[in-house]
């Protein structure tokens, strides 16, 4: 038999439910609907990231349209004036240790706040989403200042955007415009992706009717993990500890030859790019210019044209993100964290989807198991 006629017979490989329809979505396309791009409630994610603040891509998805200037004034009031974290959560952030990983404090964070906020009729549902996206910053940040730094900060920083209070509530001063404009474009990227990993958890969690809390706690469980959002900082782990593009190239020589992952390269879904990522490594390019890089940047470069000339693998979204978050002095355990912060506006607006047209998420198993038997006695086991 020829190979061609093999490769014609060969069954698609559906483990992970790879190229599976799941359900439905007016959200968001991952290079479908004749769009190669990744687009948000019908716009293409470059065009948001180059004319919108982060707040009007929330607005969008947890909307389903764009916000007219009144709408997004009214709507950023709201998330500024619901910062604030209750003084039963920090009682329980300051008791997490140093050692802790700030993606399970996040874990702990949110469902602390649905045990004193507790969802109880879905018709507050949009009211929580502003409130998780506007503590999200704060809950991480507090504990990571109160464990490392022993300093009990206050969440009233002014700033007028989610990413602007971030960082001024990590680092105490004002951010500088080129780091507040960088945070803005990433969460712009991060906010959401369709059917992946976490938000498949909450939209399983949500089927159920479960609260809003449960299913941000579980997604946040899901993009914890390196072959989701843990990616970008594996990434950084890896890049930090080269010296020069040369040795980048021949250790990821290497780590191909013992068939390594390599983190921040490859996607589930895109084939040939990942459109995040042209538009997060521009912005890599200009702050590595703006602290003097020499290194991590052309080592970052090097490593993206050694995986596309050894194995036709690009960047993911995460992967220039690790060398632009290090730019901006953020620590790398912060990273995932700030895709969370991001991508809970994709999270809820998909809840919500879930909650409009729901029925309970439960698919088959392919049984691979024993034949039927009879439980023996004990004693001849
Ligand atoms: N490094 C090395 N090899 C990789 C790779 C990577 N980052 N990504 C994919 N491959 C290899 C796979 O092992 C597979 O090889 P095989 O055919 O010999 O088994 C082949 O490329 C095709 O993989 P594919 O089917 O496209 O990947 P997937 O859908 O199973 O997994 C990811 C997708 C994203 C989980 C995977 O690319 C990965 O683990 N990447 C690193 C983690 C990461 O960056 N995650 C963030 C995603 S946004």
């Amino acid at each position: 038999m020829s190979e061609s006629i093999d490769a014609a017979k060969k069954p698609a490989n559906t483990a992970g439910l790879r190229g599976q329809v799941a359900g439905k979505t007016a959200l968001c396309t991952v290079a479908a609907n004749g769009h190669s791009g990744l687009t948000y409630c019908g716009y293409d994610v470059q065009d948001l990231a180059e004319k919108c603040i982060f707040e009007e891509v929330a607005f969008l998805l947890l909307n389903g349209d764009l916000p007219n200037q009144t709408q997004l004034d009214d709507f950023c009031t709201q998330l500024a004036e619901q910062r604030e974290l209750p003084d039963a959560l920090k009682e329980v952030l300051e008791r997490i240790p140093a050692s802790a990983h700030p993606m399970d404090v996040m874990r702990t964070g949110v469902s602390m706040l649905g045990n004193i906020e507790t969802e109880t009729t879905f018709g507050s549902q949009k009211d929580i989403a502003i409130r998780l996206l506007a503590t999200l910053p704060g809950m991480v940040t507090y504990w990571y200042r109160f464990s490392h730094d022993q300093v009990r900060i206050e969440m009233n920083t002014g700033a007028k955007t989610i990413g602007g209070h971030f960082l001024k509530l990590l680092s105490g001063e004002e951010p500088a415009e080129l780091h507040e404009q960088v945070m803005n474009v990433s969460l712009i990227l991060y906010a959401e992706h369709e059917f992946n990993a976490s938000t498949f958890t909450a939209r399983v969690c949500a089927s159920t009717l479960s609260d809003l809390h449960s299913c941000i706690t579980g997604a946040i469980g899901s993009l914890r993990g390196p072959l989701h959002g843990g990616a970008n900082e594996a990434a950084m782990d890896m890049i930090e500890k080269w010296t020069s593009p040369d040795e980048a190239e021949s250790e990821i020589m290497g780590m191909l030859s013992r068939k390594e992952k390599i983190m921040g390269f490859g996607h589930a879904v895109y084939r040939e790019s990942d459109p995040r990522n042209g538009i997060i490594k521009q912005w890599a390019e200009k702050l590595a210019e703006s602290v003097g890089d020499t290194l991590l940047y052309p080592v970052s470069v090097r490593c993206e044209e050694v995986m596309w000339r050894e194995k036709k693998l690009f960047c993911n979204a995460d992967f220039f993100h690790a060398s632009a978050y290090h730019f901006m002095n953020i620590p790398t355990k912060l990273f995932t964290p700030i895709f969370v912060m991001s991508r809970t506006a994709g999270w809820c607006a998909h809840v919500f989807e879930q909650r409009s047209d729901n029925r309970i998420i439960r698919p088959n198993a392919e049984y691979i198991g024993p034949e039927l038997r009879k439980v023996p006695d004990i004693q001849s086991r």
